[in-house]
């Protein structure tokens, strides 16, 4: 069985032992400021965190800022990225009082357990990450360093605040095998610091790009949160789909189209079989019109929220969240020293 279908299977009854005893668990998970949050991010992974806080799972957020340039020559526009994160964050309603936000770069310790980490995976063991080896040809660029280890980075984020749940999409899932691997590792060799995590495999199925690929700031086929509701009208009015008036739901032969139906569907709560069904023969016009109104309907509450904060919010709630976050750290790294007697 693959490590897909292994965590799969473990999903039910981990679902169940989360919601009988919430407080057992604690929530690491995150993303690399690369661009603006879309609504690829909501649905698929944003929710879900809120889900997890509000019944109750401690939970923490990284902003992994030092993972940004794992395929790229610079860290780009990453502090506008990171406060924008923070403000999605804030709207889609997680709670700093609640739940820890923090950026990679702010918290030094955490990175010096990227070090005996290292020492646990054996080169041949970092090659065969099938997310590296894609994230690799993608870029076009010549393996470095950190992009070959950056799950091992990972999993220092994971495991320094000994985070047990990591709710990730599936391009994550090989991540958090190589930290449950290194947590084993590292307890049988200097003895139990860790706990070993579990994946929380998110429910929702991957929302296409508006053209049909995969939804990526560099396609230019997203709809970000922080879009105005014309700039959403605008973006859904340019986006490709074919002549043929009558809307049929077949994302092979028609991805644009089906693509829309996808997004519609997302923010409705209907089928996309559905929808294509009501506009019948009325063209893509009248399904991009839907569309809009689905998406902006559905994003109308937290846009308001965001549109009522500014980055000095973002500015604070780091602030806060990367002390807390550093003082767990610090106190992970005293206590894996101690276990490799490397205590002075
Ligand atoms: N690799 C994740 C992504 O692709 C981001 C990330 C960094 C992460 N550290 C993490 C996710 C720890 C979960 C847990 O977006």
């Amino acid at each position: 069985m693959d490590s897909f279908s292994a965590t799969s299977a473990r999903m039910p009854a981990l679902r169940s032992s989360i919601s009988e005893d919430p407080g057992r668990y604690r929530v690491l998970t995150g993303e690399r400021p690369t661009g603006q949050l879309h609504l690829g991010h909501y649905v698929g992974t944003l929710r879900e965190r809120v889900r997890l806080q509000d019944a109750g799972v401690e939970t923490f957020v990284i902003l992994a800022d030092y993972q940004v340039i794992t395929d790229r020559d610079t860290a780009g526009t990453v502090r506008e990225n990171v406060y924008s994160a923070v403000l999605d964050y804030l709207a889609a309603g997680i709670d700093p009082a609640r739940s820890t936000i923090f950026t990679h770069s702010a918290v030094p310790e955490l990175h010096q357990l990227f070090l005996p980490f290292l020492s646990l995976v054996t080169e041949a063991e970092l090659h065969r990450n099938p997310t590296v080896k894609s994230e690799l040809l993608a870029s076009g660029r010549a393996l470095n360093g950190l992009l070959l280890t950056y799950p091992v980075h990972q999993a220092a984020d994971i495991l320094f605040c000994k985070g047990d749940l990591v709710p990730v999409g599936k391009d994550n899932l090989p991540h958090v095998e190589v930290t449950r691997t290194i947590a084993r590792r590292f307890n049988e060799r200097y003895g139990e610091v860790f706990p070993v995590p579990e994946a929380l495999i998110t429910e929702s199925p991957e929302l296409p790009g508006l053209d049909g690929r995969k939804m990526s700031k560099s396609y230019g086929n997203t709809i970000t949160l922080a879009m105005s509701e014309d700039e959403t009208a605008r973006r859904l009015r340019s986006a490709p789909t074919d002549s043929e008036r009558t809307i049929s739901y077949d994302p092979d032969s028609r991805p644009g189209v089906s693509a829309l139906l996808d997004t519609a569907a997302v923010c409705s709560g209907r089928s996309p079989q559905d929808i294509a069904e009501e506009l019948g023969d009325k063209g893509s016009g009248a399904l991009k019109a839907l569309a809009t109104d689905a998406v902006n309907e559905h994003l109308r509450e937290l846009r308001r929220r965001r549109a009522a904060l500014d980055v000095a919010d973002a500015v604070e709630v780091l602030r806060s969240g990367n002390q807390a976050a550093r003082e767990i750290a610090i106190d992970t790294l005293d206590e894996t020293r101690a276990a490799m007697g490397m205590q002075y």
